[in-house]
């Protein structure tokens, strides 16, 4: 059994259809990334697993237990983790507080602070700056901030939506490193990018085009296909 199966997935805003009948399995211990360019349906998929939005049509099964009519924090509670878009980590509280009131007393193992701990040694700038308000992170700490806030839920799944959005190569890799090192800690990943350089750490994934999939593979399939050459890698 994988982990999340999503079968014939739809979502749709009043008449208009972001997503349409999308199918993926993603594999316990696995980075699978969504690659897509704008408006390709990526967010509309994370958000239908998570229970922001109701799907049209379509089952997601977490485990094999199907999510349907979970609300967002049921779905945290199953062992999703959504790092969304834009960050949105909370401007006026501090990196230790938007850390703790992120914590998932019920998945956790641990105490509080040993939770928090695990962050700071995966994030040593999130570390020197505990004290510092979220709103004052410069950008890339901020999405530090946003995957911390994620893993406070100890997930079976990680979710992230464009975590590179607006950060330097350099810090793009950086981040991309992290989600390497989150994965060897255990935590499967769907990776959602349109940058085409997360694949170096993708076992596999699909290309989403105007909701539908265009192609499914392995990270070699996807590095190889004619769709990324062009899409992505602009060759
Ligand atoms: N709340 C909404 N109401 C109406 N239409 C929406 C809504 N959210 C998304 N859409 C539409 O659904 C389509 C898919 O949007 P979505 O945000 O899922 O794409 P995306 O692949 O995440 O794009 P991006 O890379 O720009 O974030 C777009 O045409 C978008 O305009
Ligand atoms: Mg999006």
């Amino acid at each position: 059994m994988s982990l999340l199966e999503i079968h014939d997935l739809s979502v749709a805003y009043g008449d208009l259809y972001a997503v349409r009948g999308v199918s993926f399995a993603v594999e316990e211990g696995a980075v699978f990334v969504l690659l897509g360019a704008n408006g390709a349906g990526k967010t509309s998929i994370l958000r239908a697993i998570s229970g922001l939005v109701a799907a049209r049509g379509g089952r997601i099964a977490l485990d094999g237990r199907d999510l349907a009519g979970l609300v967002p924090n049921q779905v945290a509670r199953a062992g999703i983790a959504h790092v969304p878009e834009g960050r949105r980590v909370f401007p006026t509280l501090t990196v230790d507080d938007n850390l703790s009131v992120s914590f998932l007393k019920e998945r956790s193992k641990d105490t509080l602070g040993a939770a928090l701990d695990a962050v700071y040694q995966l994030f040593p700038r999130l570390a020197e700056r505990r004290k510092q308000l979220g709103g004052t992170l410069s950008g890339g700490e901020q999405q530090m901030l946003a995957i911390g806030r994620g893993l406070m839920n100890f997930p079976k799944l990680l979710m992230l939506d464009e975590p590179s959005l607006g950060l330097s190569p350099v810090l793009s890799e950086l981040v991309f490193e992290r989600l390497t090192a989150i994965r060897q800690l255990g935590t499967t990943i769907l990776l959602v990018e349109q940058n085409a350089t997360c694949l170096d750490l993708a076992t596999g994934g699909i290309i989403l085009a105007n909701g539908r999939v265009a192609l499914a593979g392995d990270r070699t399939r996807l590095e190889d296909s004619e769709f990324v050459r062009r899409a992505y890698l602009g060759v």
